[in-house]
């Protein structure tokens, strides 16, 4: 079937690693334009590497302009936004007894701050196209997992603004769905410090899922692209665990 996606425009946070970057080059594939958002300029050049339709723009989500000023380069290179994918995200530690108020408050400030506000400054691009914006949270959200509980509660956190905000912008036009995925084969550890406990709960994690090994990121990529298609039109509000069974059983 031949893709919706031909010459429309993706914002992608998170762009120069792991699930953003199988996401950039998927949507390129099916001739989407793709503005590819990260803090390193080496992994995004990386991610457009031989892909015209990719342009890297460098940028620390947590900056106070950065929201405005990704919205504004995407509509400068592109004319417009017809999806946002906020992916970009920290993982690590967070023992309660541990935990520090600058540590807590930067999980917040990524997972959480960012989104909305880029969210919210693509919403007349969204409304204009109208849009969708698939939120990347984890399948791990809908349960506990011990010493990384403040990752979990920003991640429980973006499926409850994708529902809500699926009330509030369907009337707008504007779709809003999450991708939670369970564990995939990405950098994501090695870009973030952990401790050996949490070592342990992620292969205790590994060890339970019921197709018996990791994702590829262009699985997961796979169905945010599918979202952003025409077909998924009557499709708002959902939350989708690509996680090889892990939070069914
Ligand atoms: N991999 C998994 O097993 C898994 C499981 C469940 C959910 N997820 C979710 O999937 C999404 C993608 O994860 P991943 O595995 O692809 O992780 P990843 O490879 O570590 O990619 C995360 C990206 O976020 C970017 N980033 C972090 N802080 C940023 C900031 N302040 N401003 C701009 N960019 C920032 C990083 O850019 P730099 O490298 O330049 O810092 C990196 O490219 C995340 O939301 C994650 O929570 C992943």
């Amino acid at each position: 079937m031949k893709s919706t996606l031909t010459g429309k425009t993706v914002v992608i946070t998170g762009a120069g690693s792991g699930i953003g970057r199988a996401t950039a080059h998927t949507f390129a594939a099916r001739g989407a334009n793709v503005l590819a958002v990260g803090r390193t300029p080496e992994k995004l050049a990386e991610t457009a590497a031989g892909r015209p339709s990719i342009v890297p723009m460098t940028a620390d989500i947590t900056d106070q302009s950065a929201p405005q000023e990704i919205i504004s380069q995407a509509v400068a290179a592109f004319g417009g936004i017809d999806a946002l994918v906020n992916s970009a995200s920290v993982f690590g530690p967070t023992h309660l007894a541990m935990i520090t108020p600058g540590e807590f408050d930067h999980f917040i400030a990524v997972n959480l701050r960012a989104p909305l506000l880029i969210t919210q400054a693509a919403l007349p691009c969204l409304e204009r196209s109208d849009g969708t914006v698939v939120n990347i949270s984890a399948a791990i959200g809908q349960r506990g997992w011990p010493g990384l509980s403040v990752y979990g509660a920003t991640k429980s956190g973006l499926d409850f603004f994708t529902r809500s905000w699926a009330g509030e912008l369907a009337p707008r036009g504007i779709r809003v769905v999450s991708v939670a995925p369970g564990p995939i084969e990405t950098p994501i550890l090695e870009n973030n410090e952990l401790d050996d406990q949490a070592v342990m709960i992620v292969h205790q994690t590994q060890e339970r899922i019921p197709l018996a090994r990791l994702g590829m990121a262009r699985e997961v990529a796979w169905w945010i692209a599918n979202f952003t298609e025409s077909l998924a039109g009557y499709t708002t509000g959902a939350i989708l665990a690509v996680d090889g069974g892990y939070s069914a059983v």
